[in-house]
């Protein structure tokens, strides 16, 4: 195999943060009358934050100005912030620390592609910034997923051309990002979701490092 770095998605994949992301925007649709549950949470999964309002919003009979989505996209992430504060390395979820062991000990570079503006933070209370080579600045990104930039910004920091780049996510549409920046897309969780993807596990727990790149 020719491939010579990973490039994993952070909610949902290394750590269940995508839980408390659902949590955040469920206290904000409940405040608005908002039908709003975990079916339709999948939609948002790992796409931007203001354009998870959108897609809340979509079911709304009011229209809000771009002032009001502001303040909206705001709270959301306030209370999201609450959620995350007490996060630890026990947060971490089972079978990631046995695949990054084994990606280290057969020396693949190991990146960070995640939407999130908080990344930097979630990563830093789960106690694992060190084990990434590098870790893409959401802030920085022009286009969130389903664009392919953040996988594409990492293969550029790592100087390796998207062949030679396998991307991890649990979303539709990461798994979506990971294909348009042309790499192997490796899909968390279910294969019915993730159909888009070259090779589906149920679980971090599952992750057969060797069936990718042996
Ligand atoms: C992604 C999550 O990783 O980051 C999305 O899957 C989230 O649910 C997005 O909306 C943006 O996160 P943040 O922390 O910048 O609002
Ligand atoms: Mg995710």
């Amino acid at each position: 195999m020719t491939y010579k770095a990973f490039i994993f998605d952070l909610d949902g994949v290394i750590t269940d943060t995508a839980h408390y992301h659902f949590l955040a925007w469920k206290r904000l649709a409940d405040r608005l009358g908002i039908p709003f549950d975990e079916h339709d949470n999948e939609r948002l999964k790992g796409v931007s934050r203001m354009r998870s309002l959108e897609l809340i919003l979509e079911k709304s009979t009011k229209t809000y100005s771009p002032e009001q989505m502001h303040e909206m996209a705001e709270r959301k992430n306030d209370d999201y912030k609450e959620l995350i504060a007490e996060i630890t390395s026990h947060d971490i979820l089972p079978g990631v620390a046995e695949v990054f062991a084994w990606l280290k000990a057969k020396h693949y570079k190991i990146g960070l592609a995640s939407a999130s503006k908080n990344a930097a933070f979630v990563v830093e209370r789960l106690g694992i910034t060190r084990d990434f080579d590098y870790i893409a600045d959401a802030a920085k990104i022009p286009n969130s997923k389903p664009a392919p930039d953040v996988f594409l910004d990492v293969a550029k920091a790592f100087n390796l051309p998207s062949s030679m780049c396998v991307g991890v996510e649990d979303a539709a549409a990461g798994v979506q990002a990971i294909k348009a920046a042309g790499m192997f897309a490796v899909g968390i969780g279910d294969p019915a979701v993730l159909y888009e993807a070259d090779l589906v596990f149920p679980s971090m727990a599952a992750f057969d490092s060797k069936k990718v790149a042996g």
